[in-house]
C-alpha cells in the first residue's frame, strides 16, 4: 500500500485521514473525550464535533492533570512566508476558544528562520510577511495579557541556549527520515526541528515551572513534534499533548489543502467583500448537476461540494448547517444558493478581522514576548 505522503514540506493528493491516524500512531477523538471536554467547557466546539479537530496524542493525559489542579499553556505558531488565510483563520479561532475556555496562557511562534531556510523568499521579504502574519493573529483577539509571541530570530537569545539541548539528541539520519530530506537539502532545514520544539517547554524555564503544554496544529506538523515529544522528555520535561486538526480544501475542491501560495483558490483575510464573492461563484466546486431541472429532481451531492463542507467551518448551528445540507441535497435548493450562504458567512468575519487589522498595530508590543 502507498503511504499517505504528508509531514510539514510535503502534502500530496487525496488525505485519508483514517490511514493517517493509523500511520502517525495518533488517537481518534472519540465520544467519551468530547464529554469529558464539554465538562469543564460547558460546550463542545463544533469543530470538534465535526471532527475538523479529528485526533489527538496524550490529551487524556493532560486532562487527568488538569482535573488534579496542574495547569497547562497552550503552544501553536505561524510559518510567514505569505499571506493568512481562512485555513489559519479557522485553526486559531479554535485556538482562541481553547484559551478562552481554559482561561490559559498562549505562546505563538513565528518560524522567520525556518521559511527563510525553506521558501525562495529574501530575509527582507520573510521580515514583512512576520509583521504582517503577526497583525492577522492579534487581529484574532487574542487576550493580549495571556498571549506571547516568539519570533525565532529576534528571540534567538533565550531560544538558541535551549535549541542546542534539543539538536544534541537528535540525529541526522531522524530528520532524513522524518521529513524526506536528502545530502542535498541545506544545513539550516537540518537543525530547524530544534527551533520548533523550543516552546513546548521554554515557558517553564522561562517562568521556573514545570507545566504541561497543549498543542494544537494542522495534522502535518505533527512529525516534528514526534521527534519532540521524544527528545523534551530526556531532557526532563513532560511530553507535550497534541490536538490534530484536518485541512480546509482549496476552492476548487476537496482533497488537498487551502495555501497562501496560491491565493486565488482560498480566501485571504485581506480579501474585499466582493473578492469574496467572486472568488466562490468562479472556483467553489459544485457538487450540483448540470441543469436544474436536473438538481431539482436528482439533488446535489453534500460530500463533493466545496460551499457545503466550507459551510462546517462557518455555520456554527447544527440544526441550520443540517438544514442546508438536507435541502441540497433534494435538490430544493442549488449551488449558487449554498454559495450566497457561505459568502455572507465569511464576510461577515472578515469584516470584523479587518476592522480589529486597522488598530491592531498600536498593540503589537503588548503580544510580541519582551526578554
Ligand atoms: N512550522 C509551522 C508552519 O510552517 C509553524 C509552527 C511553529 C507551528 N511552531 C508551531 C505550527 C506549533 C503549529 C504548532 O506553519
Amino acid at each position: 500500500m502507498v503511504k499517505t505522503k504528508m509531514n510539514p514540506y510535503e502534502v500530496e493528493g487525496e488525505i485519508n485521514y483514517d490511514r493517517l491516524i493509523d500511520e502517525f500512531g495518533i488517537k481518534k477523538i472519540d465520544k467519551k473525550l468530547l464529554e469529558r471536554i464539554k465538562k469543564i467547557t460547558g460546550e463542545i466546539h463544533p469543530y470538534l464535533k465535526r471532527e475538523i479537530f479529528f485526533a489527538h496524542r496524550d490529551l487524556e493525559k493532560l486532562l487527568d492533570a488538569y482535573d488534579s489542579g496542574e495547569k497547562f499553556f497552550l503552544y501553536t505558531g505561524c510559518g510567514p512566508s505569505g499571506p493568512i488565510h481562512i485555513g489559519h483563520y479557522s485553526i486559531w479561532s479554535f485556538v482562541k476558544w481553547l484559551q478562552d475556555k481554559f482561561n490559559v496562557e498562549l505562546w505563538f511562534q513565528f518560524t522567520d528562520d525556518e521559511k527563510f531556510l525553506y521558501k525562495n523568499k529574501t530575509y527582507d521579504e520573510i521580515q514583512e510577511w512576520t509583521y504582517e502574519n503577526m497583525i492577522d493573529v492579534i487581529s484574532m483577539g487574542f487576550n493580549p495579557d495571556k498571549t506571547h509571541f516568539l519570533i525565532d530570530t529576534k528571540h534567538a537569545g533565550i531560544i538558541y541556549p535551549e535549541a542546542i539541548r534539543v539538536a544534541k539528541k537528535i540525529t541526522f539520519s531522524t530528520i532524513k527520515a522524518s521529513f524526506g530530506f536528502t545530502d542535498s537539502n541545506n544545513i539550516g532545514s537540518i537543525f530547524y526541528t530544534a527551533m520548533q520544539t523550543v516552546p513546548v517547554f521554554l515557558p517553564n524555564v522561562l517562568n521556573g515551572k514545570s507545566e504541561y503544554c497543549l498543542i494544537p496544529l494542522a495534522v502535518d506538523q505533527d512529525p516534528h513534534f514526534r521527534i519532540s515529544r521524544d527528545v523534551v522528555e530526556k531532557l526532563g520535561y513532560k511530553k507535550p499533548a497534541i490536538l490534530h486538526a484536518k485541512f480546509i480544501s482549496p476552492l476548487t475542491g476537496i482533497s488537498g489543502k487551502s495555501s497562501s501560495s496560491n491565493s486565488s483558490k482560498t480566501i485571504l483575510m485581506t480579501d474585499s467583500p466582493e473578492i469574496v464573492r467572486k472568488k466562490i461563484n468562479k472556483y467553489a466546486f459544485s457538487g450540483g448537476q448540470d441543469t436544474i431541472e436536473e438538481h431539482r429532481k436528482k439533488g446535489g451531492n453534500v460530500k463533493i461540494d466545496v460551499a457545503c463542507q466550507w459551510l462546517k467551518y462557518f455555520e456554527h448551528d447544527d440544526n441550520k448547517l443540517e438544514k442546508i445540507y438536507t435541502e441540497y441535497s433534494k435538490g430544493k435548493i442549488l449551488s449558487g444558493e449554498v454559495k450566497s450562504i457561505l459568502i455572507e458567512k465569511i464576510n461577515n468575519i472578515l469584516s470584523v478581522h479587518q476592522k480589529r487589522r486597522e488598530t491592531a498595530d498600536k498593540i503589537i508590543d503588548k503580544f510580541i514576548y519582551k526578554i
